[in-house]
């Protein structure tokens, strides 16, 4: 049900954690962040920026580590070379390296060392305050079409507590997610979330519906955060706070709802599907569409879709 109280607060700051050492990346990650890794001719994270302010939010807070420099440098103006453009008047060139300066207010608190992905939304309690904010993993990509934050942000409006994103994955990938324990409400794309568990063991998945990088939280996690011991991996989950929350009442920072999102998602910190987001995105362009395709079908028909031959 809705909670008045909730009603007022609006989402205004999103919270992009990208401190994380990008090992499956390695060795293009060992001093170049993931999050900068080129799709076509944006860095990942830029996307991401796009999508929060698209949805409204345009107070962002980076949580950096070690290694991430060029990111405040992405987001910063460059002087020299928008010189440089301007003297050789490149316009196009000029305002796609001024863009990403101009599209948020980006703000930077550093993490220390990577002790998960719940330590790093941590890291934004005294920026965020004591307002409900998102989370948006820096490399995982939403289809520009999507309307996905949005509809998490509407969803925080109407029953207040958290929203996690939900993506449905073949059984024998569950145990790669985070997964979730659900029951439907009456809106078809929303259901309560009842339990969370990170990466379950094969088999054991409470459902086939995984947590994507898309959260709107109530700021009553940072208080279970602070309280949350690591767990897998050694790490702070995120999900384990949620779990905890999705336990509670109103009074104590619950519930936690899940949008179920059937729409496009690209994980670009893992190399299969950057390669795809890359392929996708360049066959999305109309500049590049028209060379690249053709070369793109000829391709296939060489090498054909049967790898062993
Ligand atoms: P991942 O688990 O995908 O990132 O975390 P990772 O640890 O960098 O990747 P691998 O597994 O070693 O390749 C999801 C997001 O959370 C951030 C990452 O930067 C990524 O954007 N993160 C993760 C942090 O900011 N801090 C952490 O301690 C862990």
């Amino acid at each position: 049900m809705a909670d008045e109280q909730h009603t007022v607060t609006q989402v205004t700051k999103a919270v992009i954690p990208v401190a994380g050492l990008g090992t499956r990346f390695l060795p293009a990650t060992k001093s170049t962040p993931k999050e900068m890794l080129p799709i076509v001719d944006k860095p990942a994270i830029q996307y991401v920026v796009e999508e929060a302010v698209s949805a409204g939010l345009g107070d962002v807070l980076m949580i950096t580590g070690r290694n991430k420099r060029s990111i405040e440098d992405h987001f910063d103006r460059a002087y020299e070379l928008e010189e440089a453009l301007r003297v050789k008047d490149d316009i196009d060139r000029l305002n796609a390296v001024r863009e990403s300066s101009e599209l948020a207010q980006v703000h930077y608190v550093r993490q220390g060392e990577p002790r998960g992905l719940g330590h790093a939304v941590l890291c934004g309690a005294a920026h965020v305050g004591d307002e409900p904010f998102a989370v948006l993993l820096g490399d995982d990509l939403i289809g520009a079409r999507e309307t996905l934050l949005k509809r998490m942000i509407e969803v925080r409006q109407t029953y207040g507590g958290s929203v996690i994103a939900l993506m449905e994955v073949a059984p024998e990938q569950a145990s790669l997610y985070g997964c979730a324990a659900i029951r439907p409400t009456d809106e078809s794309d929303v259901v309560t979330v009842t339990d969370l568990v990170e990466k379950p063991p094969v088999g054991q998945a409470p459902s086939r519906w995984a947590i994507i990088g898309r959260y709107i939280c109530d700021p009553a996690v940072f208080d279970v955060l602070r309280k949350t011991p690591p767990g897998r991996g050694g790490e702070i989950q995120l999900t384990d706070a949620l779990r905890e929350l999705a336990r509670s009442g109103p009074e104590q920072g619950g519930p936690v709802h899940g949008v179920l999102f059937r729409g496009q998602r690209y994980d670009t910190g893992n190399k299969i599907d950057y390669l795809r987001t890359v392929v996708e995105f360049a066959c999305d362009r109309p500049d590049l569409a028209e060379e690249f395709l053709p070369w793109l079908r000829d391709f296939l028909a060489e090498h054909g879709t049967d790898s062993t031959e």
